[in-house]
C-alpha cells in the first residue's frame, strides 16, 4: 500500500472542498486505486465539515498536530486526539518540524503519539534533520534520536508511518539525491525494526514533492509514499504527482 499525504498547513475554508472533490473523482476512476490511499490533513476548522462529507467517499481525513492531553482539559486553544476522532478525522500528523520549532519536545510527542493511538488515531508521526544536522553528517544520529524517543515497543505498529522529510526539503524545492534517501530510508526501517520487534511501519518521503520530482522517486526502493505540502493545495499539482508516480 502506498501513501499520498497532502499537508495542507494554515490553508482553507468551507468551500476548499472542491479540491478534494476532483482528487475524489480522479481517484474513482484511476485503474491504479487499489494500490494507495488519499489522505488530507486540513486545518482544524475543516475536519468535522470534511470528514463527514468524504466518509463514504475514497478520501481520508486526518489532524496536522494534536495535544498532548488525553480528553479534555483546562489547556486553551488545545485540541486533544479524543476530540480530533470525535469529529470523524482517522489521522493525525505528529511532531512535523514546524511544531518541532514552536516547541514540541520528545516527551510531548511522545504523550501525542501515545493518546493518538489510544482514541483511535493512526499516526503519521514526522522526522527529519535540519541543514546544520545535515552539513556535519548528523543526520542518522538526529533521526535515531528522534525515533527512540518517542516511539515505544509496546505501540501498536500497524497504526503508525513514519514521514521522513529533511528540514532543508521542505518548501525549498531541494530534494536529496537518490543515494542518500535509499541509504536514510533503509537505515530508518532498520531502527523502527529495532523498536518493533522486527517490524517496520510505512515509511514515507516529503519534502517539496511535485509532479516532476515524483518520477525519481518512483523507483526508490523502501519509500512507500509521500507527504506534500505546497502541491497539495491544487487538485491538478496534487493529482499529477499521483498520476506521474504510477505512469
Ligand atoms: P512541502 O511541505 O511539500 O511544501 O515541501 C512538506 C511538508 O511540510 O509536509
Amino acid at each position: 500500500m502506498r501513501y499520498f499525504i497532502g499537508n495542507w498547513k494554515m490553508f482553507g475554508v468551507p468551500k476548499s472542498i472542491n479540491i478534494l472533490n476532483k482528487i475524489n473523482s480522479f481517484y474513482s476512476k484511476d485503474k491504479n486505486r487499489k494500490k494507495y490511499r488519499v489522505i488530507i490533513t486540513p486545518p482544524y476548522t475543516l475536519i468535522q465539515t470534511y470528514a463527514k462529507y468524504f466518509k463514504k467517499k475514497n478520501i481520508y481525513i486526518g489532524s496536522q498536530n494534536c495535544y498532548q492531553k488525553d480528553q479534555f482539559s483546562s489547556n486553551t486553544a488545545a485540541v486533544s486526539p479524543y476530540m480530533i476522532r470525535q469529529v470523524g478525522a482517522q489521522y493525525t500528523l505528529v511532531g512535523h518540524s514546524d511544531n518541532r520549532s514552536e516547541g514540541d519536545t520528545d516527551i510531548m510527542l511522545k504523550n501525542k503519539v501515545k493518546f493518538a493511538l489510544k482514541n483511535n488515531l493512526r499516526v503519521v508521526f514526522c522526522i527529519g534533520e535540519n541543514k546544520k544536522d545535515k552539513k556535519n553528517k548528523k543526520t542518522f544520529g538526529v533521526l535515531k534520536r528522534q525515533l527512540t524517543r518517542v516511539l515505544e515497543k509496546n505501540f501498536n505498529v500497524n497504526n503508525i508511518i513514519v514521514a521522513y522529510e529533511p528540514i532543508w526539503s521542505i518548501g525549498t524545492g531541494k530534494i536529496p539525491t537518490k543515494a542518500d534517501l535509499e541509504n536514510i530510508t533503509f537505515y530508518v526501517k532498520k531502527v523502527l525494526k529495532s523498536i518493533f520487534k522486527n517490524k517496520s511501519p510505512a515509511v514515507l518521503y516529503g519534502g517539496s514533492v511535485d509532479g516532476s520530482n515524483v518520477r525519481m522517486f518512483r523507483d526508490l526502493r523502501g519509500i512507500d509514499g509521500f507527504l506534500v505540502g505546497g502541491a497539495s493545495k491544487s487538485s491538478k499539482k496534487f493529482i499529477d504527482i499521483i498520476k506521474n508516480y504510477y505512469r
